[in-house]
Order: structure tokens, then sequence, then C-alpha cells
């Protein structure tokens, strides 16, 4: 069976009946990409505003991140760290120039990001800190999200992410986010090695911090001799208009993990950066990963990150969030369907004016959907919108007419 021969129902029946039903998807069957725009199917054309959570900031199938990844891929793979590479050197040199860091190492996921940070602070708290063997504790902020393994369940305080997988990981402390002062609290034991947060909470519906809150977060770390550990997996690369979220508050974390839109969508390529300090405390043998530092992936994060500077789309970013959260709030005016926007840059997020376990917010996005514009709801009813960075002032009225248009329209019961 070709994809040319599969309709969007059998599409969805077959992915119901063989696959496992780990995701609730809005019912659409994408089949083509480009730039701003995703096509189904039949051929229906969608704004896409979810950028594959955003993986996709420098747009569907960007012919410079194509090319490279097409070049690469006739040339040479996969070698595993058992040998050296010919991009993997250039790359480290790239990226770690590019972010201000010592040195970078790579892995795939997200989520193998955050385990690497994590293992990084544990190691340098016992070597470096001087932390008792086996007493070191990571801090994490309440609602966070930063993926799935049983690590990052265990620092979860989602029933529907940790349930029913335990027992869990020692030596995890959940604080709330937002809030400098059981920081404080929390920093007072010796034996903290890291504070591990998200500049913005993409999963838990775009929470914006307070101004200052990281910067001081920063701060009390700083003089408590933690480590801060930023998750910019979903924040990092232009999508809140710096170049990263922790950029605004002007200050440098002490382990940086980035991962989605490090190859512009194409394959997983995920990095921690770090200083000397850090990073060296993992020896030989002591960490890794079989597709890390792979030469397709280095020569597809190397492209991915050089058009989103030569392109400008951090700064599109940047001017195209105001449009859209004054065009939110005007309609807002309009409706009391929607409380709430916030955001930054282009990860914005509507608070839908109704309970978390209604169906408002899936149907509104079934509304956007029909109407030419894929978003999905986070949390029951928030709604994020984060459009690739190469989106036009002009397609982003036409996208904020097209939600204008179906919010307006939605009934209660429909
Ligand atoms: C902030 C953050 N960290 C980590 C992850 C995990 O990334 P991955 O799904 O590539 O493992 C995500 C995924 O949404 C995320 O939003």
């Amino acid at each position: 069976m070709t994809t040319q021969s599969i309709t969007s129902e059998l599409a969805m029946e077959l992915e119901h009946k063989y696959g496992a039903h780990n995701y609730h998807p809005i019912p659409v069957v994408l089949a083509k990409g480009r730039g701003v725009k995703v096509w189904d199917v039949e051929g229906r054309e969608y704004y896409d505003f979810l950028s594959a959570y955003s993986a996709v900031n420098q747009g569907h199938c960007h012919p410079r991140i194509i090319n490279a990844l097409i070049e690469q891929a006739q040339t040479l793979t996969l070698t595993s760290r058992a040998f050296y590479n010919d991009k993997l050197g250039l790359y480290c040199k790239y990226i770690t120039e590019y972010f201000g860091y010592d040195r970078v190492l790579p892995m795939n996921t997200g989520v193998e990001g955050g385990e690497t940070a994590i293992k990084l602070a544990r190691k340098w708290a016992y070597q470096i800190k001087g932390v008792p063997r086996h007493h070191a504790k990571i801090i994490f902020a309440r609602n966070n999200f930063w993926g799935r393994t049983l690590a990052a369940i265990s620092s979860s305080t989602d029933p529907e992410s940790y349930g029913n997988y335990g027992p869990y990981m020692p030596g995890f402390e959940i604080i709330p986010y937002n809030d400098l002062e059981a920081l404080e609290i929390a920093l007072q034991d010796k034996n903290v090695a890291a504070f591990m947060v998200e500049p913005i909470q993409g999963e838990a519906g775009v929470v914006v911090p307070d101004e200052g809150y990281l910067r001081k977060a920063y701060e009390l770390c700083k003089q408590n001799n933690v480590l801060f550990i930023a998750d910019e997996v979903q924040t990092g690369i232009g999508r809140t208009g710096k170049l990263l979220a922790c950029d605004y508050e002007g200050f440098k974390p002490d382990i940086l993990i980035l991962g989605k839109a490090l190859s512009g969508g194409t394959i997983p390529v995920s990095a921690v950066l770090a200083r000397d300090e850090i990073m060296l405390t993992i020896r030989p043998g002591q960490h890794g990963s079989t597709y890390g530092g792979n030469p397709l992936a280095c020569a597809v994060a190397m492209t991915a990150l050089q058009v989103l500077k030569d392109e400008k789309m951090t700064e599109n970013a940047y001017r195209l969030g105001f449009i859209f959260r004054e065009r939110m709030n005007a309609l807002i005016q309009k409706t009391n369907l929607i409380k709430l926007v916030r955001g930054k840059g282009l990860l914005n997020a509507i608070v839908v004016n109704d309970t978390p376990d209604s169906k408002t917010a899936w149907n509104l996005c079934m509304n956007f959907k029909k109407n030419g514009l894929l978003a999905k709801p986070t949390h029951g009813n928030i709604i994020r919108f984060a459009p690739p960075l190469v989106i036009t002032e002009d397609q982003l009225h036409e996208c904020c007419d097209i939600i204008d248009k179906s919010v307006l329209e939605y009934k209660k019961d429909s």
C-alpha cells in the first residue's frame, strides 16, 4: 500500500488498530509540509500552529536543511562514537561558539538531553561540590514537562504522566514554579546539586513566570553553589523571540539543554552545553548514545542553526509575537469564550473560559481545523499557538482572522 492510495479515514483506522493508544491526535492526516503550511491526504491546506511542539521553527522542509540532510545522507550517516567522524568536531566548535559554552554533549531526543544534564549535575555534585555519595538532590518546578522516561516522570506532578509507573527515581524535590521563596528554602539543603527549570513552561500551557524570576533564581543558585539547568528544549532556538528565553534576563545557565528545532524538524537531535568544570566530570565510557553526535545530525544541526540566523527568524518571532497577542487581546474584547492570552515571541497560548475537563478547547480546535488552521489543546482548556518562525506578517494576520472567525462562530454546544 502506498501513501498515494491511502485516505485520511484509512490512515487513522490503521493507526488506531495497530498502534499503541498513547496519543489522542486532532483527526487530520498530514501528507506534505512546506514553510508554515501543511496539507492533508486529500490535499486540504492548513496553517500549522503547533510546529511539532516547536521542533519545526525553521518551517517545514526548509530547502537548505533538507539539502544538508540529503547531501550528508548520501555521504555518511552513522559511525557511532567508536570512531571519529569528520563532522562532529566541526559541529562541536560551531554550536559551542553559537551559544557561548566550552563544550557540548550531543544526544538525540529532548528527554535524553534532560537525563544527561541531571547525570552531569550529579557527577559535578560528587566530584566538585563534595556532596556525600548518593545524596545529590535535583530541584524541579511543579508542572514541569521534560519527557517520558522514568526519570522525567519521577519529577512530574501530572498524574496522567506518572500514574502507575512507579517506583520512581529518588533524589528529586518539587517546588512551586515562579516562587523564589520556595527555591530559597529548598536551596538550604547542602546536598542540592541543581535546579532544573523551563524558562517558560510550554506543556503546562505556556506559563510565563514573573519578570526577574529566572535571573533571581539563577543568582540564588550561584549563592548556594548549585547549578542552574535551563531546559530550553521547547523555548530555545528563537521560539520566544530571543535565541534563548533566558536571554530576556541576561544570564547564562550553567547547563543548557536544547532539542527539537536543533534539526529543524528532520531527525531527533539534542544537545547539552556546559563549561569545562561540569562537562569534564564525565569520562570516556561513562555516558553516551549510539546515534549521539552522528554526522547526519551534525550536518543538519549546523544548517538548522545557520538558517535561523541568516533569515532572522528570531527577530521575526519577537516582532510578530506582539502583533499576535494584540490581535488576541482584541478578540478577547469581543467574546467571553477566551479569558487570556499569554506568551513571548511566537510561543503563545489562549486560556479558554471553561473548566479543564470541558470539551470547549478541543471543539474550538476542530473549528480552527475546519477553517484551515491546526492547533491542539494542552491541559484541557488551554490552546497553544506556535507557528513556524518563518511566518510573515500578512500570513499571521490571515491566521488571526481564522482564529477570530472560528471563535466568534463557535456555539457552546456544537
Ligand atoms: C521543555 C521540554 N523538555 C523536554 C522535552 C522532551 O523532548 P522529546 O520529546 O524530544 O524527548 C519536551 C517535549 O515536549 C519539552 O517541551
